[in-house]
């Protein structure tokens, strides 16, 4: 496998095979917004499943939220976001363009040349107004973060869950920043998604959970399938860390445009939860009954962003090889988060095997997400489906019609088994769970 693809080749593989579109198309695109098709929907749902079983469902000490995207403006006064969310900008005085500062050489405008001012802050939150009145008073913002829904929950979820602490609180959803430079596809967008932990710890072990969460991410993103070689981790500099960070590490994944930040895990120490009690005049502590001490608790923070995490999973996966004389592109996505589980392919649109391949796919699309595809060739069909990364795929013959059985192709190591059509389900229900795909050992099912 290439340790790099270019990203032209991903961008025009999720088009075509309708992974990820440009957003607004029709009307000439909207910078830095895209739209997730019939496959990237699929795709994306899979990276926050994956994400909330690891996280929620097979833990039992983290709970999960979901929060509005909007909320009190006092909250992000509280959080820093409206003092220090910001970049160093300077506007070009002939084309008005804006650049961030510090990637700018020299103190020309990069586009015409024209003239640049001094930096300028600018706040990348994006504001906009509640109720019918446009007026200062009622300006809102649209959420940068999720984590700020979980802090001003805290004594909702401690009271009513009647966990102890160490307790988690996870969050998935949109999140929203005027980002200067956007651009790699969806690597950095204005509109994009988090999967947000807090874990609240007490003060003192709040090194150990750090160390602790910063493995588990890391090793979530291998379980899945990533290349260790393609991942490393950078911790924060004491100059670079956010106005809230005692400490930080970035998952750093090599992107085709160079080593960038996948996720970031940052011990926020008791920042939010302190600010919040000041701005909101509630209390907001923990009374550790076993130690029979109150305190504020730490807060381990690790945050990624579903569509970087999209992105770095379809290039990891992406591929392209030879078979029998022929290119194939082939995506080796994890079945856990492949699109498509199993394709059902009867070799022609003869009308006698339709009816059983229809049966087929009916008796498998309440378990697997399931495709039915009886245009063009078989070969054709089976590189459409190699495509978007679908682990099997079941092709019904003229055979299957005397013998009731069905040929499944495994997308990586392009072997072929044939089962009973009664045991299909169980099987691939094993195969997806991670059974070894052993041509041999059916083959001489079948022979028996
Ligand atoms: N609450 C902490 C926080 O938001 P961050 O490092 O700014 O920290 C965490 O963001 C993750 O969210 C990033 O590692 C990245 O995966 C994703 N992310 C941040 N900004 C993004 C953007 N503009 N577009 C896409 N993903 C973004």
């Amino acid at each position: 496998m290439p340790a790099k693809v270019d990203m032209d080749k991903i961008v025009s593989l999720c088009k075509r095979r309708g992974l990820v579109f440009p957003s607004s198309e029709i009307y000439g695109g909207l910078a830095s917004c895209w739209d997730y098709g019939p496959m990237g929907v699929e795709l994306k749902r899979n990276v926050r499943d994956a994400w909330w079983k690891s996280i929620v469902h097979e833990r039992d000490d983290v709970v999960g939220l979901d929060t509005s995207i909007m909320m009190h403006p006092g909250i992000w006064a509280a959080s820093g976001h409206i003092d220090s969310f910001t970049d160093p900008l300077v506007e070009c005085k002939s084309c008005h363009l804006r650049w961030r500062a510090n990637e700018i050489e020299g103190k020309r405008c990069p586009k015409c040349d024209g003239e640049l001012t001094e930096p300028r802050m600018f706040n990348l939150m994006f504001k906009t107004s509640m109720g019918p009145v446009e007026e200062e008073a009622s300006t809102i913002y649209l959420r940068p973060e999720t984590a700020q829904g979980i802090f001003v929950n805290f004594d909702n979820v401690i009271t009513t869950s009647r966990k102890k602490l160490p307790l988690g609180i996870a969050q998935i959803g949109k999140s929203f920043r005027n980002e200067i430079t956007t651009g790699n596809f969806i690597f950095r967008t204005r509109e994009f998604e988090h999967m947000e932990l807090e874990y609240f710890v007490k003060p003192g072990t709040d090194e150990e959970w750090l160390d602790y969460w910063v493995k588990e991410r890391f090793d979530w993103y291998v379980k899945l399938g990533v290349r260790k070689e393609n991942l490393r981790l950078r911790q924060h500099g004491k100059d670079e860390l956010a106005h809230y960070a005692r400490d930080c590490y970035d998952i750093e994944y090599l992107f085709p445009m160079g080593w960038s930040e996948l996720e970031g895990i940052a011990n926020r120490g008791d920042f939010d939860l302190t600010q919040h009690a000041k701005h909101s005049g509630k209390e907001l502590g923990y009374y550790d009954a076993e130690a029979g001490e109150k305190y504020v608790p730490y807060a381990i923070e690790p945050s990624a962003g579903v569509d970087r995490s999209v992105l770095a999973f379809l290039i990891d996966a992406y591929d392209e090889e030879e078979v029998e004389g022929e290119k194939r592109t082939v995506l080796h996505l994890h079945r856990s988060l492949a699109p498509i589980k199993v394709a059902v392919l009867p070799l022609s649109r003869n009308e006698k095997l339709t009816p059983l391949a229809k049966e087929v796919f009916n008796k498998l699309c309440p378990n697997f997400v399931t495709d039915y595809d009886d245009s063009q060739s078989i070969g054709r069909r089976y590189r459409r489906q190699d495509e978007i990364g679908t682990p099997f795929c079941v092709t019904i013959d003229f055979e299957s019609l005397e013998d009731k059985q069905v040929t499944i192709r495994e997308r990586d190591s392009l072997a072929q088994i044939r089962v009973p059509i009664e045991e299909l389900g169980k099987n691939l229900e094993a195969k997806l769970k991670g059974e070894a795909f052993d041509a041999s050992a059916l083959w001489a099912t079948r022979q028996k």
